[in-house]
């Protein structure tokens, strides 16, 4: 089986009859989402779900899952996707554009799980850009202040769409290259700019991590 589908289809079994769960977004929750959907057929149990994008709204609904908001339930467990992972289970995400509302919500979670193919651990964040969710009339601004922090951004552009990559929020997105010996100072800092919505740097908020390697399944824990 597929790595991804293998700590996807794990992560499924953690969660109980009844659950809230938070809805991560990308091609490997997509596998979570959908054992989520087998379970409900197969085992005639009720799952509430939270998503954090269009796209794992549509498949939570497609696949039998009640959707539902923050407004209205906690989330007992929510499963997401990562970029990078650290040592100390700081990440980065948002290679979907879909960081803020899945920062929402995996932050918000009483458990959050992330699951990962071995290739997103590393020893230091940082390979990986981190996307920075930007108002659109601050695209100028913000460049500079990304500059001055030592930062090299590049504005994601869509694929069969001119122009820019616009987000489930109607903002977009840039990607910006950092040494980063402190994951926290710079998602702190990040989100100070005035027209900066969320980054992509989520630190000290994970629970566990499952990894898949070719010779079995990982747990990581904080
Ligand atoms: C969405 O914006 C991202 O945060 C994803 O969760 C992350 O990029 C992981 O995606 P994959 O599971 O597709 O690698």
């Amino acid at each position: 089986m597929e790595l991804k589908k293998r700590v996807g289809y794990e992560a499924a079994k953690l969660v109980n009859d009844g659950d809230v769960v938070g809805l991560g977004t990308g091609s490997t929750t997509h596998y979570f989402i959908e054992n989520l959907g087998i379970r409900i057929e197969n085992e005639d149990i009720t799952i509430l779900g939270v998503p954090t994008s269009y796209q794992s709204f549509f498949l939570g609904r497609d696949s039998g899952i009640q959707i539902t908001t923050l407004e209205e339930h906690d989330v007992d467990i929510a499963v997401d996707g990562a970029d990078e992972v650290d040592p100390k289970l700081n990440l980065i995400k948002g290679g979907g554009a879909a960081h803020t509302l899945e920062k929402i919500v995996d932050e918000s979670a009483k458990r959050f799980v992330v699951i990962v193919d071995g290739s997103k651990i590393v020893s230091e964040l940082g390979s990986f850009p981190v996307p920075v969710e930007v108002i659109p009339q601050a695209t100028r601004t913000v460049k500079k202040h990304l500059i001055d922090m030592g930062g090299l951004p590049q504005l994601r552009m869509a694929e069969r769409k001119d122009g820019p990559v616009v987000t489930d929020n109607g903002n977009f997105i840039y990607d910006v290259k950092f040494t980063i010996k402190n994951p926290k100072k710079l998602e702190i800092e990040l989100n100070t700019i005035p027209g900066v919505v969320e980054n992509g740097i989520f630190s000290q908020i994970v629970d566990e991590v499952i990894v898949g390697r070719d010779n079995g399944i990982e747990f990581l824990k904080n």
